[in-house]
């Protein structure tokens, strides 16, 4: 018999985000996967009505939040992963790959020597393999890079997994592969991975771009993917998907949140360190993404 759990989602709308809890309905143990912390960039003010929302839920529902888990370093919001940490003493896992994405944007940024591209940022660094235990469920983590190096998926007690950027829903497809480090044929091989999950396997993604035909949604099966993924169904060739994939993405343009958000994600949501007038800045480097 399978172990029960439950997810709950909340839709953040500015990032078209999805934030999850996870929680056992035995212990009342949770995580939070990929949180959002608001951020109004015309005028650098930060705010947490999002965290806020999510921590009325786990608060109403009696839970003991233990983790915070990011699926990979974000480049369309930023993390509201401290708020987790220090209202609930909650600890923040992220792929140990990170370090390959915190080396590249010290170097973009400039940042100050005392930010050690080692991963100590945060609490837990993942690899493949690794297990997590929650109550009774158990999390079972799969390195999936390809949109970045350090991607993570979390598969939950073998009935559901949640997949940050590798997939979307079928009819928007999924994610680019040209941030540094991304790569089209390591993307397509992590989701082959995925795809090699059970038909019934619920995949949660970490964000939906809907047309005007739908609404927002976040869960979608294996088989559903398999066979109406838009950019990589079960019989789509490495070869179609990596041209696919390379061509869209010389046609996009960068994430509007892109260079906050990596400025902050990569110090697992903590804001860069102030200045001697006790301000803390955002830096926007010219002409190098
Ligand atoms: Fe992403």
């Amino acid at each position: 018999m399978s172990t029960p759990f439950h997810v709950e989602s909340f839709l953040d709308n500015d990032s078209e985000t999805f934030t999850y809890v996870v929680s056992d309905p035995a212990t009342n143990k949770a995580v939070i996967i990929d949180p959002v912390l608001d951020f109004d960039y015309s005028s650098g003010r930060v705010h947490n009505a999002s965290a806020q929302i999510i921590a009325k839920y786990i608060d109403e529902s009696a839970l003991t939040l233990e983790w915070v888990l990011e699926t990979h370093a974000h480049a369309d919001h930023l993390s509201a992963a401290p708020f987790f940490k220090e209202r609930y003493k909650a600890k923040i896992g992220i792929g140990k790959h990170i370090t390959q994405v915190q080396k590249t944007f010290k170097a973009l940024f400039n940042l100050e020597k005392e930010f050690l591209p080692n991963g100590t940022q945060f609490d837990k660094l993942f690899e493949e393999g690794d297990q997590l235990n929650v109550g009774n469920i158990t999390f079972e983590i799969m390195h999936v890079p390809g949109h970045t190096p350090a991607d993570l998926a979390y598969l939950v007690n073998n009935q559901a997994i949640f997949v940050g950027d590798t997939l979307f829903m079928p009819d928007i497809g999924t994610a680019r592969c040209d941030f540094p480090g991304g790569d089209a044929a390591t993307l397509f091989n992590s989701i082959q991975r995925i795809l090699a999950l059970p038909d019934d396997t619920i995949i949660y993604v970490c964000h939906d771009y809907p047309t005007e035909h739908r609404t927002h949604e976040c869960a979608v099966t294996v088989a559903e993917q398999r066979e109406f993924n838009i950019h990589v169904k079960e019989r789509t060739s490495k070869s179609t998907f990596i041209e696919m994939r390379e061509t869209r993405d010389a046609t996009l343009s960068m994430p509007r949140l892109i260079l906050p958000a990596i400025q902050i994600n990569i110090r697992a949501g903590e804001l860069p360190p102030a200045e001697e007038n006790n301000t803390r800045y955002l830096k926007v480097p010219i002409n190098q993404l």
